[in-house]
Parts: structure tokens; sequence; C-alpha cells
């Protein structure tokens, strides 16, 4: 096996009184589809959050591609190419897939008394390049991405994925009910992530679907992992059981 593109060792986090996460350790492979499943306030978010920086663990630690890292924010994520979706806030509806493109990353033409002055000419370019090249056919840069297919928008995440070379993609499913046809776009995703060798990091409430996209399914509870195998190893009922 490959060496780990993620590792986690002894992770905690604590909420005032909550012990949310409890010594979680997890090594994820590159090219590899993780599904992530738990019942509700089981850690999965909390673990997520950590490896994309919108969170800090209160011990513990991650290694990405062998070296030690400490992700302030998840600016200092995604330059270490994890990227997080949330399926469908993770983009601005009012905003152009250009600049949704480089939301966080915005190039700068100039700086004037310290702020800078995004190039949207340049955004508008690389962004046209980076969804031609992932065979996604837009009107325009300028589209709103309110106007937009759930199916599209995902499409222009891939982009911004692959134009930014992210390694590992990471998706909070809303526990909310999704459209059966919204949910078979998500699993859709994940493959197609698997497909340009993007890891995946698939968080869902409903094992079915992890069943039908990822290699590999952990389950936690409580803070703490209960359950890490391969996918052709397990069934639900041994899930079901673990948590
Ligand atoms: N910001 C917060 N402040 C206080 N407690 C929190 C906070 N976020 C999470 N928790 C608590 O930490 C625990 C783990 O929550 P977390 O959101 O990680 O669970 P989850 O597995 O993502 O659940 P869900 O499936 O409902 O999204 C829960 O007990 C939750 O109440
Ligand atoms: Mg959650």
């Amino acid at each position: 096996m490959a060496d780990p593109i993620i590792k986690i060792r002894n992770l905690h986090k604590w909420y005032s009184g909550v012990h949310a996460l409890k010594g979680v350790s997890l090594d994820i492979q590159p090219n590899e589809a993780l599904g992530l499943v738990g019942d509700n306030g089981a850690g999965k978010s909390t673990l997520i959050n950590i490896l994309s920086g919108i969170q800090q663990a209160d011990e513990g630690e991650i290694t990405i591609d062998g070296e030690k890292v400490n992700f302030r924010n998840p600016r200092d994520a995604m330059d270490r190419g994890i990227e997080t979706i949330y399926q469908y806030n993770s983009m601005v509806p009012t905003m152009s897939i250009a600049r949704n493109m480089f939301i966080g990353r915005e190039p700068l033409k100039a700086s004037f008394m310290g702020v800078g002055i995004m190039d949207r000419k340049r955004m508008a370019e690389e962004s046209v390049q980076a969804i031609a090249d992932v065979d996604l056919h837009l009107r325009s840069p300028d589209a709103l991405v309110g106007e937009l297919s759930g199916g599209q928008r995902q499409g222009v995440a891939i982009a911004r994925a692959m134009h930014f070379k992210s390694k590992v993609m990471i998706l909070d499913e809303p526990t909310n009910h999704l459209a059966v046809k919204e949910t078979q776009k998500v699993i859709g995703f994940v493959q197609s992530l698997k497909e340009l060798g993007i890891t995946a990091i698939f968080i869902s409430h409903n094992i079915h679907h992890v069943f039908e996209c990822c290699d590999r399914i952990v389950a936690m509870a409580r803070g703490e992992v209960v359950l890490d195998r391969r996918t052709e190893e397990t069934n639900m009922e041994e899930i079901h059981s673990a948590l």
C-alpha cells in the first residue's frame, strides 16, 4: 500500500463540556474514496472541520504527505491541497462562476494602500479554461452560480479542484433530505473524483450511498472510530451494530 496522504493521530476536541473527539486516529490513502458515517453528534463534522482548517484540535497530530501540519484556517488547508465542499453552500449563488472559482484565492493585479485589486480578467480567462478542461460547457464565466443546476455547480467545484490541483476533497453532506436525483449526483461526483485521482472523504447519513461510491467505510460513534473496513469486507448490519 502507498504511504497515506493524510495521517491523523490521537485527535482530541473539547467544546466546553463536550468531549467531541476522543483520540481519533485514521490513515487516508491517496486516491481513496472514504465514506465517513455515524449518527448525529458522532464527531464527523468536527473531525473534517479540523482537517479543513475551520477548527483546531486540542490535542493530536495531522500529517499530510509525511509532513506535520497545523491549519489555522481553511486557506492553510487549501494551500496543502485540501478542499471542502459543503454541498449547497460551498459556492455563493449571487456571485459569478469566475468569482466562485477563485473564492479565497483571488489573484491580485495591484494593491492600493495595502488593499489588493482583484484581477477580474485573469479570473475570467482562467475559469473558462478550467471549466473547458473538465469538459463542462457553460455559457459564460460571468453567469451567476445561482442560475446553475446542482450538477453544473458540482462541475464548477471539480474544475476548481483541478485548477488548484487539490489532492483531497471533503464533502460533508447536509443532514436534510435531498431529492433522489440530487443524491445520485453526489454519488456520481464522488466517483468522478476517484477517476480524477483525487482522494475523497464523503460524509453521509445514508449508508447505502456510501456503499455505492466508497472504497472504505469508517464509522464514528460518540467521538471515536468504531469501525474501519474496506467496503467489500463489510455490510449494513455490521455498520449498524457498530454505531
Ligand atoms: N461549535 C460547537 N459548540 C459546542 N458543541 C459542539 C459544536 N460543534 C459540535 N459540537 C458537539 O460536538 C459533538 C460532535 O458534533 P459534530 O457536529 O462533529 O457531529 P456530526 O457527527 O457531524 O453530527 P451530524 O451527523 O449531526 O452532522 C456533538 O455533541 C455536538 O453537540
Ligand atoms: Mg455533521
